[in-house]
């Protein structure tokens, strides 16, 4: 059986004005008129025989269960987290919650955040790398790099050999920006998609290995939570005192069971406005929007509206309006809107 896991657990400050801890991207209608929630579960419903498992922050309970049961999504499971320990964790207690009943599924681990265009690639994919996970491999979802970025894992892959699951050499989760580029000239590296398939049992083995602290930790909160219907709240006193690691750094820079699937199927994590603008629908001017905007003598830009947003004569801007801020910046400045954040937090 094939258990999916959504985590949802990020607070994507960089699309602020939009984004905010209380209201984070996966709870958002970014791309079309589903949330990038609602469309992670729209991806992967065609392949699951089962409920999802969702791993989310306390405060984010209701958004969770709302959204999932507008798309008619079968009632989840939803792990509650009294504080974030990243995924680590976040994985362990959705393993343990899906051996509860004594089966070992193969788990379909999904960050809630991102956009895949291309579903029926997607769930050919993971179809292809079923037998190599029920061998007992942690199995990564490869994306050809583009640029040197600092965000992601890389990947080294075993050369040669078919198409298709290969081993894993190296795992480097978010080198510095000349290792990237060197992996990028190097070739044969991919970025790490975040998402992974692999059973319930060899993930716990492996952090168990590598991180018997944080199992311990998350075992005591799972041994102890606190069940109300369809949440499943941990105990915040052992969750509290689990460490926190990201199952890239805890497991998969470590074991050598891990293994790639090279895939095109449309992938990106929506890490800033422009990378909003790239997957969005643009017009003949290269303009992508969202609400109700007007664009004259205008190019590459992208602008969110609530309220109506006219651009004229302006090219590659990023106009976020929303009920209270607005956001006017350079596409190639997009990072730096977490400096805002930064200075909100500062201030507050
Ligand atoms: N439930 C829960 N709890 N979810 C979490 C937590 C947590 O404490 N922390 C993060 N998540 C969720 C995020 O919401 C996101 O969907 C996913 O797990 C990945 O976390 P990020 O914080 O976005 O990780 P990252 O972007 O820095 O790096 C990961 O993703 C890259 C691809 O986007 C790594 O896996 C990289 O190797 C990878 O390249
Ligand atoms: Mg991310």
């Amino acid at each position: 059986p094939l258990q999916p896991v959504l985590l949802s657990g990020g607070s994507g400050t960089r699309l602020w004005p939009l984004s905010r801890e209380a209201y984070p991207k996966q709870f958002l209608p970014l791309v079309d008129d589903d949330t990038l929630l609602q469309a992670t579960w729209r991806r992967v419903a065609a392949l699951a025989d089962t409920a999802p498992i969702v791993v989310a922050g306390e405060e984010h309970r209701f958004l969770v269960a709302e959204q999932l049961r507008q798309i008619g999504a079968p009632r989840p499971a939803i792990l509650l987290e009294p504080v974030g320990r990243n995924t680590a964790p976040a994985i362990a207690a959705a393993a343990l919650q899906a051996m509860a009943a004594g089966d070992d599924p193969l788990l379909l681990v999904l960050p809630s955040d991102h956009v895949v265009r291309d579903a029926a690639a997607f769930q050919a994919a993971v179809r292809a790398a079923m037998p190599a996970a029920e061998a007992g491999m942690l199995v990564t979802f490869g994306i050809v790099p583009t640029a040197p970025e600092t965000g992601f894992g890389y990947i080294q892959a075993e050369r040669g050999g078919a198409e298709g699951v290969r081993r894993v050499l190296r795992f480097v989760e978010k080198p510095d920006a000349a290792t990237a580029q060197a992996y990028l000239d190097a070739g044969g590296y991919y970025w790490n998609s975040g998402m992974f398939l692999l059973l319930a049992s060899r993930y716990l083995q492996e952090l168990q290995r590598f991180r018997p602290d944080i199992l311990a930790g998350v075992r005591a909160a799972f041994a102890a939570a606190a069940r109300d219907g369809d949440f499943i709240r941990l105990d915040k006193t052992a969750f509290a005192a689990c460490p926190s690691d990201s199952i890239d750094y805890a497991v998969m820079e470590k074991t050598d069971a891990a293994a790639v699937l090279p895939v095109d199927i449309g992938w990106n994590d929506v890490g800033s406005w422009s990378a909003l603008w790239e997957v969005s629908a643009q017009d003949a001017d290269g303009n992508a929007h969202h609400g109700d905007v007007i664009a004259i003598d205008s190019r590459n830009s992208y602008a969110y509206a609530r309220r109506l947003v006219a651009l004229v004569g302006v090219d590659d801007l990023v106009v976020v309006e929303t009920d209270d801020a607005v956001l006017v910046a350079r596409k190639d400045r997009v990072q730096q809107v977490k400096d805002v954040v930064a200075r909100l937090k500062a201030e507050a």
